[in-house]
């Protein structure tokens, strides 16, 4: 894959080190004439995953900074220094808990700083972007399963930090003919990559599936299910879980999509279909097989019901296909991988 100037294509890849951004480098990374920068803080996640993927690349294709994207000056240098054809943009802190107790927090890393990367873009003629957003954006919706045209109306500042975000890339593209973006809102994403070598590792976890592992493997005494009563079949929440491997596949299709000169728009990321917590912790216990202890507690503050992506438009659109739509290989993945980091110690 090459530029116009006949040169491998180059894409920076902020956050490239977190649990999304590594799976989608290790997958650029089978791709040919392929150059790589990885900014990434590492403020949040598994350090290793950098090893783990030069030793995927030659090391001309390949190159790592402990860059913050609050450093404006620093990705400005940057933006001079490398002529990038392309941005994968995952930096950015995700815990909805927090964003309410912290919005500040969120609305600078998440919006100030995109909104300044997006900037760098347009300046130095970078003109492909594709954003990681969520299904946050859509806060509480009626209808199930959620179309790229449901209305947006984020219940928590981290939903309404990515939306501002899309908004505006979406002004500065509408502004920029060149520009072209694609937004990708992820539903549930779990697992790990397929061979083990990478996978979550979140400081602060609070995602469902790593706790009820952490459950099975002893590394939490029990899990708590926050709520019974919601008007589900068996009363907890339900959601749309997407392997990590199927995601990441997203970024290389919308990759390929920018290049063959598509119109810039917006793609929910998910199966189509959902799960309950209960299901999930009934699925954790079978393929573990261990007993582990859960606990009923109170709704957790801005969990919706239901939260199911209509993904007709990413098949269609960009010819997505999925292929691990399974949420027992999800869950033994996520248990295997929580086995491995344990044993070393993590
Ligand atoms: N849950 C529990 N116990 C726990 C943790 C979670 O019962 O210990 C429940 C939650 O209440 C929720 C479900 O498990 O009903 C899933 O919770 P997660 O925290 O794993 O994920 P969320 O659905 O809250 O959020 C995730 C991402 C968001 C994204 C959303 C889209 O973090 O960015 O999925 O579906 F927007």
């Amino acid at each position: 894959m090459q530029n116009k100037e006949n040169e491998p294509m180059h894409i920076l890849v902020t956050g490239g080190a977190g649990y999304i951004g590594s799976h989608v480098v290790r997958q650029l990374s089978q791709m040919q004439d392929i150059k790589i920068t990885v900014i990434d803080n590492l403020c949040g996640g598994y350090f290793d995953s950098i090893s783990e993927l030069k030793l995927l690349f030659q090391s001309d294709r390949f190159e790592f900074l402990n860059v913050d994207l609050n450093d404006f000056g620093r990705v400005e240098e940057l933006f001079k220094d490398s002529k990038f054809d392309g941005v994968i943009h995952f930096a950015a802190h995700l815990q909805v808990g927090e964003s309410v107790l912290n919005p500040l927090k969120y609305y600078m890393n998440n919006t100030v700083n995109t909104t300044h990367l997006i900037h760098m873009c347009q300046k130095y003629e970078v003109n492909k972007f594709i954003f990681s957003s969520t299904a946050a954006v859509y806060g509480e919706p009626s209808k199930m399963p959620i179309r790229e045209t449901t209305p947006t109306a984020p219940i928590n500042p981290y939903g309404m930090s990515k939306l501002m975000s899309e908004l505006v890339l979406q002004d500065a593209a509408r502004a920029n003919q060149d520009f072209k973006y694609v937004i990708l809102r992820y539903f549930n994403v779990a697992g790990a990559s397929m061979d083990n070598s990478i996978g979550e590792c979140h400081i602060h976890e609070t995602h469902l599936i790593p706790l009820i592992v952490h459950a099975a493997i002893g590394k939490r005494e029990k899990i708590m299910m926050f709520g019974a009563d919601y008007p589900t079949p068996d009363g907890s929440c339900i959601r749309d879980y997407v392997h990590v491997e199927d995601l990441a596949s997203a970024h290389i299709q919308a990759w390929h999509y920018l290049n063959e000169g598509h119109e810039s728009d917006v793609f929910n990321c998910g199966y189509g279909h959902g799960y309950s917590v209960k299901e999930v912790i009934d699925m954790v216990k079978r393929v573990s097989g261990v007993n582990f202890k859960v606990e009923i507690a109170l709704r957790r503050e801005g969990d919706p019901a239901e939260l199911i992506a209509d993904n007709l438009k990413i098949k269609n659109i960009m010819g997505w296909k999925p292929k691990y739509d399974d949420l027992e290989l999800i869950c033994k993945n996520a248990l295997n991988w929580e086995q491995k980091m344990t044993k070393k110690g993590t």
